[in-house]
């Protein structure tokens, strides 16, 4: 029986893959690096800021020190934060608010699981956060996905059991995270058949048997 439902935030409630994916590009300019491209940009779903510059930055031949990186990482933040400063309630995507208000109605406990530090700015900025019971993010951990961390802390802040958790989610780290702790999951987005989810559907729009999943 599920009594709660975490939520994955970039690419799940909200659209901001294409921020994210702008101001690593404008980064990558910068540092000479003209092969990132969109291909690589799904390499850096769901893993930390620090992960996703490595994916920049393997795309070059230049060796870093540890300070340059953090600069870098700084650097395409404030690109990102840049870019954030437009988003409202037009980047929730389709189905997701009317998806969390039945949930609520039902009575299931509605965390967020998001590796973003950026998680706190987005809910607010959309409005999605009165919909929010528990927000577990960036902000929270030490450890970015598939490391399950993020859903460990959203569940103790939900007061739950893992295994009476449901994961959204759109990318194969996230789906990995889910089940290493025994919650089941759900894979959303344009990958969701190839996620080796419990469950599956493109997004929160389609036709899927919370029902059956609920109650399974
Ligand atoms: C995840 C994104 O949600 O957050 C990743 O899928 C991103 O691409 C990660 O790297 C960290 O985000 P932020 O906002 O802390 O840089
Ligand atoms: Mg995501």
């Amino acid at each position: 029986m599920i009594h709660g439902v975490i939520f994955d935030l970039d690419g799940v409630l909200v659209s901001t893959d294409e921020l994210h994916f702008k101001a690593w590009k404008m980064l990558a300019e910068e540092l000479g690096i003209d092969r990132f491209t969109k291909e690589d940009n799904k390499k850096q779903k769901g893993v930390s800021r620090m992960e996703s510059l490595e994916v920049v930055l393997s795309k070059g031949n230049k060796k870093y020190t540890q300070e340059e990186k953090e600069e870098f990482a700084e650097r395409k933040n404030n690109y990102y934060k840049e870019l954030l400063g437009e988003l409202d309630e037009q980047a929730i995507l389709p189905g997701a608010v009317e998806c969390l208000k039945m949930l609520k109605s039902k009575g299931i406990l509605i965390g967020v699981g998001s590796v973003s530090r950026n998680a706190p700015l987005i809910l607010e900025k959309t409005g999605i956060l009165p919909y929010i019971d528990k927000v577990s993010c960036g902000l929270d951990i030490t450890r970015s996905k598939p490391d399950p961390e993020v859903f460990e802390v959203a569940a103790n802040k939900l007061g739950l059991n893992f295994e009476d958790c449901l994961v959204v989610e759109d990318s194969l780290v996230g789906i990995v995270a889910g089940k290493e702790i025994h919650m089941k999951t759900l894979g959303v987005g344009p990958e969701h058949a190839q996620l080796r989810a419990d469950y599956a559907a493109p997004g929160l729009a389609a036709d899927i048997d919370w029902k059956g999943i609920l109650g399974a």
